[in-house]
């Protein structure tokens, strides 16, 4: 809107079209390796904006002056928003805003004071959920989408001494498109959900920093990799002391890759080893803990270090009744608190990118996480728009986390049917995924073949693990067809059941399979251990899952909203008896963890 004509938006639905770019992708993202992030804590104002009235009428070009002082009326000015924490989830802050999916528009003055000459800035955000557009001083600076992944914009030569005004819109609305698209089954929390962070970086940069033992078995080499923000020559210096390392590192049109030979402990979970490491190229020093250890697989086996590793886990959401998809330590710490109350080792963080808090922590206790993008479901596989979508979902989830030792697997995708598209949009994905990064697995929850009633995806070959989710005893009556799909299959690689679980009510009691009971659920996973038991080539169990969630697609009087498969309610605290018969199955496996050694198999013993 301006005042020369107050109503040339009213009839404009390309509005959007001039705010369509520069995009914030995996190119754009710099990470934060340890340098000093400054948080952008506010105080933000959030905005109500259903119909996008924003772009339509420009409101990151009004000026802050007031009402008064206006020659044409307005539908926007900074003091009109509601004040509000960033991070959050604004569903969470007032009760009207509940169910709200749409977009809103995030305020805040940034105060800024330049720093070193040549410094270059950035504003990096966690994670905004769904589509983020950045604007400072009226200019938009990058256009980002994905609900679960960080990214960056530079502003450098927009900021300017003094306050300037930072708006940032965003988006939630479901959409056939997306990723994930507008069907799933938890809740569509809306917002800044993660941290929004100042960085300042010389005029040249490390953009990239990868260091991860080479998978070739002798783990006795440690390959560190750098790109930098300008293809520029040079030498970066990379160090870690208690290696004995401390190696200069030559750089060529921006980039480096050098391998050097150490002998580091190993990371694994009962034996969770960091190293302290630096690179560092002209001013700019990049710093990370890192775990050195090797994941592969050998025949049906998940190996480990090169022993073969069971996992007994269990799968969760990022999901609180208070806080919604924030995460802090205290409830990371919690969830690994649980794990290691059901004798478990392993995590798969649903469906989607956890908090980059999760994985660091992971390192730190020895948990071992399969991490994925959320292709759920009925993606539109079709899309070239939307595989650029999931893809680059995917590789800023590498990018952030590929110095995780405690993230073992990729995961591409969750309950997607076997379509031709599908195959098309998941082999890109997991090729790209292992081009990004050969040091970990790829898997994906898969669905089985129900004509031949058999594990079984097209899919599945260009995987290194095949995810099964499975729910005989609860969406199919009896446990007859877990029995046949065993006797039926015989894959050649690992098998991990990715999701299995019934709902229960804590305190509902019953006899026999009365659903929704405590009892039923806890019979559920001894009955389910005692035909999984069956099947050598099932390399581990993520139970679905640890805590109950919010879920607008579950409206019976005994789910309310909530998905009731958690092992514990949404209080994060109630355990229910499944809990505890979750628990002595783990113990068991755990007591003996190699129950059925694959033949093809050299060396006995198991890493855990
Ligand atoms: C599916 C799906 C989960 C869902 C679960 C359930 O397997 O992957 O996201 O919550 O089943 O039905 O509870």
């Amino acid at each position: 809107m301006t005042a020369e004509d107050p109503f040339a938006h009213l009839h404009d639905e390309a509005y959007a079209d001039r705010y369509a770019t520069p995009r914030a992708d995996r190119r754009t993202l710099v990470g934060t390796f340890g340098r000093p992030a400054e948080p952008v804590a506010g105080p933000w104002r959030l905005t109500l904006d259903p119909f996008e009235e924003g772009l339509r009428q420009a409101w990151t070009a009004f000026d802050d002056a007031p009402p008064t002082t206006w020659t044409v009326p307005r539908d926007w000015d900074p003091e009109g928003g509601t004040p509000v924490p960033v991070p959050s989830c604004w569903n969470l802050l007032r009760p009207e805003w509940t169910h709200y999916e749409g977009a809103v528009w995030y305020e805040t003055t940034l105060d800024w004071a330049a720093g070193a000459d040549g410094e270059r800035a950035f504003l990096q955000f966690g994670a905004a959920n769904y589509l983020a557009r950045v604007f400072l001083n009226g200019r938009l600076l990058g256009v980002h989408a994905g609900g679960s992944t960080p990214f960056s914009v530079e502003i450098t030569g927009t900021v300017r001494p003094g306050p300037n005004r930072l708006m940032v819109m965003v988006e939630n609305r479901g959409r056939p498109d997306r990723v994930p698209m507008h069907h799933v089954d938890w809740f569509n929390y809306g917002g800044l959900h993660r941290p929004v962070t100042l960085l300042r970086v010389p005029p040249v940069f490390v953009r990239d920093f990868g260091v991860a033992l080479v998978p070739d078995g002798t783990f006795g080499r440690v390959r560190i990799d750098v790109i930098l923000s300008d293809p520029v020559e040079g030498e970066a210096r990379f160090a870690c002391p208690d290696l004995g390392l401390d190696v200069p590192v030559p750089v060529v049109a921006g980039r480096a890759s050098v391998t050097v030979e150490a002998r580091p402990d190993l990371w694994s979970p009962d034996a969770p080893r960091l190293y302290d490491v630096a690179l560092a190229f002209g001013p700019d020093l990049v710093t990370d803990r890192v775990g050195l250890r090797e994941i592969r697989t050998r025949g049906t086996e998940i190996v480990l270090n090169g022993r073969p590793l069971h996992l007994r886990g269990v799968c969760v959401h990022e999901d609180d009744v208070a806080t919604g998809r924030m995460t802090s330590e205290a409830d990371v710490m919690r969830r690994f608190a649980h794990l290691k109350d059901l004798n478990g080792n392993f995590l798969r963080l649903s469906h989607y990118p956890h908090d980059e808090i999760v994985a660091r922590l992971a390192d730190r206790e020895g948990v071992l996480l399969w991490a994925e993008v959320p292709v759920y479901w009925a993606i539109d596989f079709a899309n070239p728009a939307t595989y650029a979508d999931a893809e680059n979902q995917m590789l800023e989830l590498v990018a952030r986390d590929r110095n995780r030792a405690s993230v073992i697997l990729w995961g591409v995708g969750n309950e997607n049917a076997d379509t031709d598209a599908r195959l098309a949009f998941m082999v890109g994905l997991a090729a790209a995924t292992r081009a990004a990064d050969p040091t970990r697995l790829v898997g994906a929850a898969c669905l089985i073949n129900r004509e031949a009633f058999r594990i079984e995806d097209r899919l599945a070959a260009h995987l290194d693990v095949i995810g099964l989710n499975e729910y005989f005893g609860w969406y199919e009556p009896d446990f007859e067809g877990l029995r046949r799909l065993i006797a039926n299959s015989s894959p050649d690689r690992p098998v991990i059941v990715s999701e299995t679980g019934a709902d229960a009510v804590v305190g509902l009691r019953g006899e026999g399979r009365t659903l929704f009971t405590e009892d039923w659920q806890a019979e559920f996973y001894r009955r389910q251990a005692e035909v999984l038991a069956g099947a050598p080539w099932i390399r581990g169990l993520a139970a679905w899952l640890l805590y109950d969630f919010r879920s607008d697609r579950r409206q019976t009087r005994l789910q309310r909203g909530f998905n009731r498969k958690g092992l514990i309610a949404e209080d994060k605290a109630t355990r229910k008896r499944a809990f505890h018969a979750l628990a002595a199955i783990y113990a068991a496996m755990a007591a003996d963890p190699d129950p059925d050694p694959d033949p093809g198999r050299q060396n006995r013993g198991s890493v855990v």
